[in-house]
């Protein structure tokens, strides 16, 4: 994959390091204190790419980069103060989620349901199966292209972290994401042929330049979990919503993609999910979440903010992508009455 064009002083940083050296273990800080955003890095997209590249280190790398800078360690100290932003802000944009449930005793499975209840966004789904364009729905598969070319991977980094029934659970489920032993239905290959069948290129991270900023996030929140084995239940956590809330969604899609005349192929990776994460969901909340907080109780609030960091990142792209789709009926108004008085 080629390394994105920089965004700002932090990702500037990051690819310039990347960029310059034969050596990876040169020894050189980034420096990255001075730039950190001091609120709201889920919007930043600067902070984003630059944390976005360092964790691609851990999947595929880049074209051009020795791939021993995964493992080097200015560039994981660098990691290391850009995820400590994005923890910080993922903990104060769940708070409020959070509160709705007590984190005490009860049903982890019952829990994670709640936060889902409450939890508010605006409905893209929605807007796709009855108004998107073409155009718009080309955005959304570009968008999701970035986690969804590696579907499913972050999750396997959590798989030596557990053990016993909860690997096992997951061990399955991965199985399935995987194409269930067969290579053209890894769910990654799914959608890579949805894309071709839109005109799009398919290859991983081909539009990486046209990340927004919550969809980095999103990818970012994933990695941040996943890879951190203090995080564990927040990995799972944030699975199970992930999973939990996919059927619907994808129902709609699906449904918008016939009302587009898109095609077989477009269909299929939505439609896929129909089916296959009803069965994901339940595994996911009951074999996975349920199973790992009964062997391991202390677990229970990671598993519940995993799960509400899930919720809170997909409202946030819902939000931008509406916003970038449709126009605020404020600023219509405005240009409506600029018209008017001119
Ligand atoms: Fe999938
Ligand atoms: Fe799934």
């Amino acid at each position: 994959m080629h390394l994105p064009a920089p965004r700002g002083p932090l990702s500037d940083r990051v690819v310039t390091a990347l960029r310059r050296d034969s050596d990876p273990f040169r020894g050189r800080a980034l420096d990255l204190g001075a730039y950190l955003p001091a609120s709201d890095g889920l919007r930043d997209e600067d902070f984003q790419l630059a944390l976005w590249v360092l964790y691609e280190l851990h999947y595929r790398g880049f074209d051009g980069v020795d791939d021993r800078a995964e493992w080097d360690p200015e560039l994981l100290r660098g990691r290391a103060e850009l995820e400590t932003v994005l923890e910080r802000d993922l903990r104060a944009a769940t708070a409020d989620l959070l509160a709705t449930v007590g984190d005490e005793d009860g049903d982890v499975v019952e829990q994670i349901r709640q936060l889902i209840d409450a939890a508010d966004g605006p409905d893209v789904p929605r807007f796709v199966q009855r108004e998107a364009t073409r155009d718009q729905f080309v955005d959304l598969m570009v968008q999701r292209s970035i986690y969804t070319l590696k579907e499913s991977d972050p999750s396997s980094f959590v798989l030596p972290r557990v053990d016993g029934s909860v690997k096992v659970a997951l061990a399955e489920l991965q199985y399935d994401e995987y194409g269930g032993g067969r290579p053209e239905r890894l769910h990654a290959a799914l959608f890579a042929k949805a894309m071709e069948a839109c005109g799009l290129e398919s290859e991983y991270g081909f539009y990486i330049d046209h990340a927004t900023a919550p969809t980095l996030a999103l990818n970012n929140t994933a990695s941040f979990l996943c890879l951190h084995r203090r995080l564990r239940g927040a990995a799972l956590g944030h699975l199970a919503a992930f999973e939990a809330t996919s059927t619907l969604p994808c129902r709609k899609i699906a449904s918008g993609i016939q009302r587009l005349g898109l095609g077989e192929a477009v269909w299929d990776y939505f439609d896929e999910h129909v089916e296959a994460d009803a069965v994901h969901e339940e595994v996911a909340l009951r074999s996975i979440c349920a199973a790992a907080v009964a062997a391991e109780p202390a677990l229970r609030s990671d598993v519940l903010f995993g799960a509400a960091a899930c919720l809170v990142i997909d409202a946030v792209v819902a939000e931008d992508m509406l916003t970038r789709w449709r126009p605020e009926p404020l600023e219509a108004a405005a240009a409506m009455s600029h018209q008017v008085s001119a």
